[in-house]
């Protein structure tokens, strides 16, 4: 029988192979079940049905995976029949025995139509999840009623909560599947085993019918404990209690009530502003990889590596190039500088043995691949060479013009400056087109931000290589252009000089952290400068106290308090008190008495802030400055600022990021209040030209993320 879509240009189509009509996804590049997809396999099991020559249905997706969920992008938009549910129970229904052979990724909605076929077989490069709460979600299409059916309670609960992908063998362990294939090729391999059945007359299995959930004592108590863990964990997030509900009407109710539960409590998922922050930063990760340079040049070389430098920065991106399986080379100003740079590399590994996370021979293999010299002529066949020596221009040159000298024709030269002219460095050398901005953040091994900074004269491929080491160092790349700070630290300097007015005004710091914890940020601004040490901003400040505006308002509390010696948790006292070395801090009430004393001397009457203005204010000093950068083309996109802030300030990502958070407030709502606040300080609050411009034309910052 020749391949039949299953309606004219149909991603789905079935063909009959003697006793099995053999159903194929394909719908590029991931199969996701978008509204063409279900009508097709809706057709495909009414022709299975029809056809009496058929015994068996066998399910499978073309390409490398079988389906990877729902199509996200139809979430927001009005729903197209039939629903996913509807499929699922078609396909449960199903009068002949239904087969899923799984190669690739079966997630969300692809895992919800495997668990609806009666019969599942898993390829090696298996991959099978419920990741839908990364998405502000939770199983939509039968997976809170059928997963813990088929495989209990705790490890359904486990599974959805975590998101996590399981591979084939646990797969089968956790009886998510009946066994496993062999081989890429997951057609012949599912087609042998539904003649399989076929032959034994096996039956229709249907999994609402499993009995896993048959020891309810077992399945309440795993129930309590994912409630206890989830509510200590999921601070601020709204689909992981829904999940719990769902999964608790498994074993309380009669599978179709289960059922539409489920429906209803996705329904109040999919209406959650988290579930489009969510997306939006689902998507927007994956925008960032596609900057210009990527699209128009390919990657040179990366195999070898240099550093310069091994203090914090330095040290820890030879770790994350060690890790990625890269040989590096250090170079360090003396012997001293070097044994200290490479016992720097050495504690990062040490701690791990330590913790049981890595062996000791496996640290000795990862450190073969380290060496050290003080001498540049070590670089001369290095592929990428990074510098992460002193924030000081002059020795930065001095750098450079050595690499110059040394290394390859062709060797990428990179900077981690955090703020210095990167223009001005390239151009100091003969070789400004192999010079780039690689601004990695600290701990550098565990940071996942990478900052791309694009000076004038660089070649594009030596930019696509940036993108290139990211991908090796799985970090997410975001592309900058050269300013001050570039894209991340610029806007930061913005909304923290927005916190240091209000502290000033009449917030204390303590308040402040409390209410961008509250947001959903780890930490606050001022538990962040403890932590990252109070002197580095001292220092920023000293450097920059001669070009800096007078009519700027001053704050000086930061100062008062680094001329006490107090630089945070490193010196156990900074805005907060840190007693024998604690992590978490205390309020400290000498703290508050020197802020009340810079008050007096600047002539503020202190006033109190609800957590809501102070929200107001500090998101919109970040949402204005996000707009300037964009509106510069320091940052292509909004969404560039938003993957930088997610990934290198702990923004929370179930709100999207600054932007998308922008967008969803509404820019006008954002406008009037930078304009009410620029009635008290003009010379801080200027509206950005951009976010004026989109406010006019009734647009938004979504608008300028699409090509
Ligand atoms: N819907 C729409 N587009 C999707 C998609 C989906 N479910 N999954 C991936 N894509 C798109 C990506 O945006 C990307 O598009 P682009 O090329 O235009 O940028 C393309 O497919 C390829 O994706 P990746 O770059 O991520 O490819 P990888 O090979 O690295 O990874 C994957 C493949 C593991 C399947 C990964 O894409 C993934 O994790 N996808 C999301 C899976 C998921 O969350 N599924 C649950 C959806 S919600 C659901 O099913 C609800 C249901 O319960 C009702
Ligand atoms: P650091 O002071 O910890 O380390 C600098 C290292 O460079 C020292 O070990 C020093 O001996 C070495 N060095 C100085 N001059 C040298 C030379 N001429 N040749 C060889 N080695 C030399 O500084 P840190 O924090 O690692 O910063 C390094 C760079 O990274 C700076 O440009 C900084 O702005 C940037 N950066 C810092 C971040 C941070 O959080 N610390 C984050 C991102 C970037």
């Amino acid at each position: 029988m020749a391949q039949t879509p299953a309606t004219s240009a149909s991603p789905v189509s079935f063909t009959r192979q003697a006793d099995v009509l053999v159903v194929t996804i394909d719908n590029p590049p991931v199969n996701a079940l978008g509204v063409d997809v279900r009508r097709g396999l809706a057709a495909a099991i009414a022709a299975a049905e029809a056809d009496s020559e058929a015994k068996a249905v066998l399910i499978v997706g073309a390409g490398r995976n079988f389906i990877a969920g729902a199509d996200i992008r139809e979430f927001g938009q009005t729903p197209q029949p039939p629903s996913l549910p509807e499929v699922c129970a078609a396909i449960e229904n199903c009068s002949k025995p239904v087969v899923a052979a799984i190669q690739g990724a079966a997630l969300g909605g692809g895992l919800e139509i495997a668990l609806s076929a009666h019969y599942r077989l898993a390829m090696p490069s298996a991959k099978l999840g419920l990741p839908e709460v990364a998405l502000g979600l939770l199983p939509g299409s039968g997976g809170t009623q059928r997963a813990p059916r088929l495989i209990g309670a705790k490890a359904a609960l486990e599974l959805i909560l975590s998101g996590r992908h399981a591979g084939a063998k646990e797969a089968l362990a956790l009886g998510l599947v009946d066994r496993l294939g062999e081989g890429s090729e997951a057609l012949p391999e599912g087609l042998a085993y539904a003649r399989e059945l076929i032959a034994a007359k096996a039956p229709v299995r249907r999994t609402r019918d499993a009995q896993a959930l048959a020891d309810a004592e077992a399945s309440r108590a795993a129930l309590e404990a994912a409630r206890a863990d989830t509510a200590k964990k999921s601070r601020g997030l709204f689909s992981p209690m829904k999940i719990i509900e769902a999964v608790e009407a498994a074993f309380t109710k009669p599978f179709d009530e289960g059922m539409a539960l489920e429906r209803k409590l996705f329904l109040q998922c999919i209406d959650s502003p988290q579930r489009a922050g969510l997306i939006h930063a689902f998507f927007a990760e994956r925008e960032v990889l596609k900057a210009p340079e990527t699209k128009a040049a390919k990657p040179r070389a990366l195999e070898s590596a240099g550093i310069i430098g091994g203090g914090t920065m330095g040290a820890g991106i030879a770790v994350a190039m060690l890790d990625a399986g890269m040989p590096v080379t250090m170079i360090e100003r003396d012997d001293v500088q070097l044994a200290r740079g490479r016992a720097n590399v050495e504690k990062v590994y040490d701690g791990l043995v330590k913790k049981g996370r890595m062996t000791p021979e496996a640290k000795v293999s990862v450190m073969s691949r380290f060496s050290g010299s003080t001498s540049y002529d070590a670089l001369a066949q290095a592929d990428i060479v990074v510098e992460a020596v002193f924030e000081d221009m002059a020795v930065k040159k001095a750098v450079f013009a050595e690499l110059d000298r040394v290394c390859k024709p062709g060797a990428v030269l990179a900077t981690n400056t955090s703020y210095l002219d990167i223009d001005e460095i390239a151009a100091s050398i003969s070789r400004p087109g192999d010079v780039v901005g690689l601004h990695f953040f600290s701990p550098a091994n565990i940071m996942k931000l990478l900052e791309i900074v694009v000076p004038a004269k660089v070649s594009a491929d030596v930019v696509a290589t940036g993108f290139e080491l990211a991908k090796k160092l799985k970090k997410v790349p975001v592309r900058a252009g050269v300013c001050d700070g570039f894209i991340g630290n610029r806007i930061l300097a913005v909304y923290r000089q927005a916190a240091d007015h209000m502290m000033e005004d009449g917030a204390s710091p303590y308040e402040i952290d409390a209410a961008v914890r509250n947001f959903g940020y780890p930490m606050g601004p001022f538990q962040v400068s403890d932590l990252a040490g109070g002197d580095i901003g001292w220092a920023t400040r000293k450097r920059k106290a001669a070009t800096r505006d007078p009519k700027a308002r001053d704050v000086q509390v930061a100062d008062r308090i680094c001329e006490r010696g107090w630089f945070g948790q490193k010196t156990q006292r900074g805005y907060y008190l840190y007693p024998e070395g604690a992590r978490t801090g205390q309020p400290d009430p000498e703290v508050l008495a020197i802020i009340d004393a810079e008050r007096q001397r600047a002539g503020i009457t202190p006033r109190s802030f609800s957590e809501d203005e102070i929200m107001r204010r500090y998101m919109a000093a970040m949402i204005n400055e996000g707009a300037n950068v964009v509106h510069q083309r320091i940052a292509l996109r909004p969404l560039d600022v938003d993957v930088t802030f997610l990934y290198g300030y702990g923004f929370p990502r179930f709100r999207g990021g600054p932007m998308k958070y922008a967008d969803m407030v509404g820019l006008p709502k954002v406008l009037a209040d930078i304009q009410e606040f620029a009635k008290q300080d003009p010379v801080f609050w200027k509206p950005s030209p951009l976010l004026v411009e989109l406010v006019e034309r009734g647009a938004d910052f979504a608008s300028l993320n699409k090509d």
